[in-house]
């Protein structure tokens, strides 16, 4: 326990609950700082909050968002696990920790890169049910039953999360499900205290809860608040028994009993054969050269194609004259990439398995500079198209990321999501798990907006089996060096790739330390609504006067990024201030 020793490393008791687990802080011991931190504009009160939010380490580094899943993976490595086994253990701890976003019935993504084994990107999303057909969530008349991809059981896709992470951990991983799982079951049996994000999340989805749900996430009929005690006897009863039967429980096990029975009232639209044809998708990550790295990113149906293409049309728009000097001419290659790159995801966004996405013509050179050329036009012309729609505007901040980075360079990026808050609004009695409501993922008519106000085309409609376009991308970047230089993803729905985007340009190009990177005002354009969305901070550097040809509306950036860098022999977590995580390490 020498590390506890140096003072760099000292342990910080913030907040003890009677009963439940203790949530440690360990300070960072990160000081170099660059010159011009001093003048880096961050979002309100990130300044103020980078001790708890940054923390560096030697030998690994885990940022999560929530204190005690950090504290899960840190608990595995110090039983010899690798980063896999940490990656399961924070994964099954996340799951309890932040039910109003991820879950054991939700479906994630993960890039795992053993530089002396291989890497994997693994696809473990929902999929739409055998039964899955946009003619339950539309009327004769083809119009769309409001609401219905939203909230309910019909809401919910075939889960994944479960059989992805049991998967990557007998490929990959050290330790018994026991071991890994201890800690999640913990926190579930013993308990945890509310934070103010999950009182919050609890408060507003009340209404639409089901009555298990609400017994569960509820004290004397009432929501649950902040600082309460959060027992979920029977989710830890369902992870004994994953711990017990291992994947079969999520084959043909008690669980699934279950929720096909809960189905039962719901035309079976969920059945025990989804369960049984449920795979587990795993193929090479999508890797690009760009900003001087190699990107390892998921493939479709993730986003992470769309997020490598807006990074090489600003490189291509960097190199033309023919753009304003200064802040203007910066807003508009950022903007302008993100448009592009976010039309592509509208227009070919789907499951490679029922449509073409065609990612060696997105990612090639030709492709950047013909839409440059595109751009061009606009900018010299000076002929802007008028902006046509008002759209809705991104919403709803859930969905979580977990990013591992240890000292030889192995790493998982992982994104895990139930979707919206608190998912279908629906717990399957008897099991403690949560409906995800991933059906709204896919585009249940063309040109009408998902909830993140997303628009998709026929490839992403919904067809039995299919998986539904994500914007989740979790992301790892290998130096020239060949050495493993960053683990990056967010929560945040359609503001996941700029998220990534804004981060990886502050630390890559603007040459910002990885906290300043990640707390940066952000810049984010999804192509519809057309418009651009600017953190409030940099409203004096952009006033709308300045960019005449864009709909400005200054609102905050919600997605949460979660990043572990090397630097030298350090390496540096960091959590994003607008979370509740910190990172962890040693
Ligand atoms: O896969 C997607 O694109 C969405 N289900 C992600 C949802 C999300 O990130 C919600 N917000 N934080």
């Amino acid at each position: 326990m020498s590390f506890l020793l140096r003072p760099s490393y000292w342990l910080v008791i913030l907040f003890l609950f009677n009963g439940c687990e203790s949530i440690p802080f360990l300070k960072g011991s990160y000081t170099e700082k660059l010159e011009s931190s001093v003048t880096v504009p961050q979002i309100e009160g990130a300044s103020e909050k980078r001790d708890r939010y940054e923390f560096s380490g030697k030998e690994i580094i885990i940022s999560s968002d929530h204190p005690l899943a950090s504290q899960a993976g840190m608990e595995v490595w110090k039983q010899g696990g690798n980063v896999v086994d940490v990656f399961t253990a924070s994964s099954f701890a996340i799951s309890v920790l932040r039910p109003h976003s991820t879950g054991l019935l939700g479906g994630g993504f993960a890039i795992v890169y053993l530089p002396s084994k291989g890497k994997w990107a693994y696809d473990f999303r929902e999929r739409s049910p055998k039964k899955g057909t946009a003619s339950f969530f539309l009327n004769e008349d083809g119009t769309v039953i409001p609401g219905k991809t939203l909230k309910g059981a019909y809401s919910a896709a075939v889960p994944g999360n479960v059989q992805g992470i049991l998967q990557i951990q007998k490929q990959h991983g050290k330790l018994p499900l026991s071991v890994v799982i201890a800690p999640a079951l913990r926190y579930a049996k013993s308990g945890f205290s509310v934070y103010g994000d999950l009182a919050g999340a609890v408060t507003k989805t009340w209404p639409s809860m089901n009555q298990t749900m609400q017994k569960v996430f509820g004290i004397d009929n009432r929501p649950i608040r902040e600082g309460e005690l959060l027992i979920q006897e029977d989710l830890s009863k369902t992870l004994d028994r994953i711990i017990q039967n291992d994947k079969l429980e999520f084959l043909e096990g008690e669980t699934i009993q279950k929720i096909s029975e809960y189905y039962t009232a719901y035309e079976n639209f969920i059945s025990t054969e989804d369960f049984k044809n449920y795979q587990v998708k795993v193929s090479e990550p999508l890797m690009s050269s760009v900003w001087g790295h190699t990107i390892l990113t998921m493939p479709p149906p993730s986003s992470g194609v769309h997020l490598v293409t807006m990074m090489n049309l600003y490189s291509e728009m960097q190199k033309r004259n023919t753009f304003p000097k200064g802040d203007v001419g910066e807003m508009i290659r950022i903007t302008e990439a993100m448009r592009v790159a976010y039309r592509d995801r509208a227009e070919l966004g789907g499951d490679p398995v029922y449509t073409n996405v065609p990612v060696p013509k997105l990612l090639s050179q030709g492709y950047s500079k013909e839409e440059t050329n595109e751009i061009e036009k606009k900018v010299v012309s000076g002929s802007w198209p008028a902006v046509q729609e008002e759209g809705k505007k991104p919403e709803s901040y859930n969905t979580t990321h977990i990013s591992i980075l240890d000292k030889d360079g192995n790493a998982v990026s992982t994104t895990q999501s139930v979707n919206g808050i608190f998912g279908a609004g629906q717990m399957v009695p008897e099991t403690g798990l949560v409906l995800n409501n991933t059906m709204d993922d896919f585009a249940v008519a063309p040109g009408v907006p998902n909830l993140y106000g997303l628009v998709g085309s026929k490839a992403n409609a919904i067809e039995p089996g299919k998986t539904p376009l994500s914007s989740m991308c979790p992301t790892i970047l290998i130096d020239g060096s060949g050495k493993t230089k960053m683990v990056i993803g967010a929560p945040g729905g359609s503001q996941i790739p700029t998220s990534i985007f804004n981060t990886l340009y502050r630390y890559l190009i603007k040459k910002h330390d990885l906290y300043e990177s990640v707390s940066y005002p952000r810049i984010h354009h999804q192509f519809s609504p057309d418009r651009l969305f600017l953190d409030p901070e940099i409203k004096p550097t952009y006033p709308q006067s300045d960019l005449p040809f864009y709909q400005v509306q200054y609102i905050r950036h919600r997605a949460k990024v979660f990043a572990v860098t090397r630097e030298g022999d350090l390496l540096i977590g960091v959590s994003d201030p607008k979370g509740e995580g910190v990172p962890l390490g040693f």
